[in-house]
């Protein structure tokens, strides 16, 4: 079987891939430790300026492997998803992370690009965080970015309605940089790295360093954490997760 995380170092840049597109990039427990071992590997890494995450097959990813947080929820997992290390990961990354987000980004999907330092768009892509259509709340600390990021009443619309938003209304919001055709996409984010990697190296950290306030970061990681858990362990989101295996809408309605 295919390596799930396809990994390349060169030119300074480490370039993680997701590679599970038959599961539209649905991230399992192991690929979020593959992921989370090399970036927090690259924190102390001097040959390392700067870490690219980009997606093969027709999608950036559908977030959270369902399956995975199916069997947390009714306890057949050891229910030690509630620190995921790749959220930790990025969340305290001391060097700077570029996205180049392929067609859908979805849940975690749009969360990690708000730890991202430079996002790149596909024209066609579109980001989601329907975390409330399975019953659950967000996580990676979105609660704060999202809201900080693009106003409450966007962010309670994308948190709540799980609204979409189109890659051109991404940038005008501040979500991504730039939308590029598809064919360009890892190119330009590649170059957008190696610009990266191009700059003083100590004062790109430092000032990565002083722009994000990974402590408070934490700190709302924790808090959501518990929300997220409780949730998932919820007959709400065992319907979400029912109705998503049965390709059909949930209903909620009689849940008091
Ligand atoms: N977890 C596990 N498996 C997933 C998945 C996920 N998050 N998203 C998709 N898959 C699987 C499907 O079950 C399907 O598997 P199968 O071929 O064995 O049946 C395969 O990936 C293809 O998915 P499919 O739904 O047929 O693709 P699509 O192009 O019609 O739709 C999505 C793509 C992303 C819209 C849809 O898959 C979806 O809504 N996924 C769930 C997204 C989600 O809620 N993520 C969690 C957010 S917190």
């Amino acid at each position: 079987m295919a390596e799930p995380i396809l990994v390349e170092k060169s030119d300074q840049l480490l370039v993680l891939t997701l590679n599970r597109p038959e599961k539209k990039n649905a991230l399992t427990r192991a690929m979020y430790q593959t992921l989370a071992a090399h970036i927090n590997d690259a924190n102390s890494d001097a040959d390392i300026r700067c870490v690219l995450l980009q997606a093969n097959g027709d999608m950036f990813t559908a977030g959270n492997d369902l399956q995975d947080f199916a069997a947390v929820s009714s306890g057949s997992s050891p229910g030690n998803e509630d620190d995921n290390p790749f959220i930790l990961a990025i969340g305290a990354a001391r060097k700077p992370l570029v996205a180049a987000v392929n067609g859908r980004a979805v849940g975690v999907g749009l969360t990690m690009l708000l730890h991202c330092d430079m996002v790149f768009v596909s024209e066609d892509a579109a980001l989601a965080a329907p975390f409330v259509n399975l019953a659950l709340v967000p996580e990676a600390a979105s609660s704060m970015l999202l809201p900080l990021r693009i106003g409450y009443a966007r962010a309670f619309e994308v948190f709540v309605l799980g609204e979409a938003v189109p890659a051109q209304r991404a940038v005008e919001w501040g979500l991504a940089n730039r939308a590029v055709p598809l064919a360009d996409l890892r190119k330009v984010a590649r170059a957008a790295a190696q610009a990266i990697a191009s700059r003083a190296p100590s004062a790109v950290l430092a000032t990565k360093h002083l722009m994000r306030d990974a402590t408070a970061l934490r700190r709302r990681m924790d808090i959501e954490r518990d929300h997220f858990m409780r949730q998932l362990r919820s007959p709400e989101f065992k319907e979400a997760f029912t109705a998503f295996s049965e390709r059909r809408p949930a209903d909620f309605s009689r849940f008091k």
